[in-house]
Order: structure tokens, then C-alpha cells, then sequence
């Protein structure tokens, strides 16, 4: 697929994806993007586990994360009927770990395809949380978290978004890889 600057895409707001061909088209994508995760998603149950080791029932594919991921809610970003990109997230989210930013709509994973990458939809989809959502899906703060290590989320989060650190779990992925919060009030 060839995507640039000026391909056309939208933006959309599911808040359940039942549509077999866009299931199976959120799964390819997490699955693309399965080992940038740290942990890697395979590694994990959960869009939501807190504490992350070594899961014996690794089988290289992150079947009991999508399982999961695919009951929330999304926004989708597409191109001709392909999907370029996801966001997802629990709405009117409450957490101990983001007791100052509740209640929010708490983004739990964003996958981009890497053909499509730095052409700023990831920054797009942030702006359609904010802004676009139905108003009964409306949270006074948009709340997420990524491991340390992210540069590229966080730069988008921090030095695009203004989002700021609400939390930061010390060596939380790993020695040296730090589970950080960050919530915004909008
Ligand atoms: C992190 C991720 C979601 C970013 O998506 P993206 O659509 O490429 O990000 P954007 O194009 O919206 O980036 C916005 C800004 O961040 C910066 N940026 C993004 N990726 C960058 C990179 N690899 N290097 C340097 N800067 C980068 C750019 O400055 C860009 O600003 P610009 O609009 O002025 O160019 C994407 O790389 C991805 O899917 N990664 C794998 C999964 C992941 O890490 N998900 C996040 C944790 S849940």
C-alpha cells in the first residue's frame, strides 16, 4: 500500500467493533506491531495488566490481548476501506494509578501501520478524542500509559498533546523500563 502526506483518510468512532472485516483488520494490525510492545503483546493477557513477567502460555500471538482489546471502544483511521490505524479505549475510565484525571477516556493501545507512520495520524486520532467524540462519550480528561522507552509516543504525548506525567511506576517492564501515566484535562 502506498500511503503519503496527501493520501486521504478518516477518521471513525466505534464504540463496538461487531463488523467481521473490521475485527479481523484490527487483529492484522496488532499483530503487525505485536513485538514493538514492551513487553511484547504475546507476553501479555491484558490491555490492562498491572503487573507484567514471563507468561508460560506465550504462544508468539497475542490471542487473550485482543480478546480483550476488541471489546472496547475505537477510533479507527481509513484509507479506501483499509485500515491505516486504531486507537482504543475504555470510556469513563477510574483508576488508583490516575486518581487526579478521572473520570477520563483511558487509551489503552495505538497501533499505526509502519507504511504509514510520521504522517501524523497517531496525532490525528488524539485529536479526535478530544474534540469528535459523541458527547454522551465526553470525559473531562484523556488518560493513558506507555513504557519509558516509547520516545515516539511520548513526544507526541508530551511535546504535541500537552499531556502531563501523572505517574511513573519505576522498573515496572523491566530494569531500567519504567511504566509511566499521563492524563490530560480537556
Ligand atoms: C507511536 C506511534 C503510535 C506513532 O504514530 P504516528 O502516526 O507515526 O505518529 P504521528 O505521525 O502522529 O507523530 C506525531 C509527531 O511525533 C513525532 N514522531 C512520531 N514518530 C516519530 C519518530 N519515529 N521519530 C521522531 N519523531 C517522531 C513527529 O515529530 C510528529 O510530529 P510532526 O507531526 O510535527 O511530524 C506509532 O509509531 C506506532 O504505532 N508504534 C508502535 C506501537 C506503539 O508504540 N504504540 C504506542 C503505545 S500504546
Amino acid at each position: 500500500m502506498d500511503v503519503g502526506r496527501t493520501t486521504p483518510y478518516e477518521l471513525k468512532f466505534f464504540p463496538s467493533i461487531t463488523d467481521e472485516d473490521i475485527r479481523s483488520s484490527v487483529k492484522s494490525l496488532l499483530f503487525e506491531c505485536k513485538d514493538e510492545f514492551v513487553p511484547p503483546l504475546s507476553d501479555r493477557r491484558s490491555p490492562g495488566q498491572s503487573e507484567f513477567g514471563p507468561n508460560h502460555e506465550n504462544s508468539g500471538i497475542p490471542v487473550g490481548y485482543f480478546a480483550e482489546l476488541i471489546r472496547q471502544c475505537f477510533v479507527l483511521a481509513v484509507h479506501d476501506n483499509s485500515l491505516l490505524a486504531f486507537m482504543s479505549f475504555r470510556s469513563n475510565y477510574y483508576s488508583d494509578d490516575l486518581i487526579e484525571y478521572q473520570p477520563s477516556n483511558y487509551v489503552t493501545t495505538v497501533c499505526v501501520k509502519k507504511v504509514a507512520r510520521r504522517l501524523g495520524i497517531c496525532s490525528a486520532m488524539y485529536d479526535f478524542m478530544f474534540r469528535e467524540l459523541p458527547s454522551h462519550f465526553r470525559m473531562p480528561f484523556t488518560t493513558t500509559r506507555t513504557w519509558s522507552s516509547n520516545k515516539d509516543h511520548i513526544r507526541i504525548l508530551t511535546d504535541k498533546k500537552a499531556f502531563s506525567v501523572a505517574r511513573v511506576v519505576q522498573d515496572h517492564r523491566g530494569a531500567g523500563i519504567h511504566t509511566i501515566y499521563f492524563g490530560k484535562r480537556l
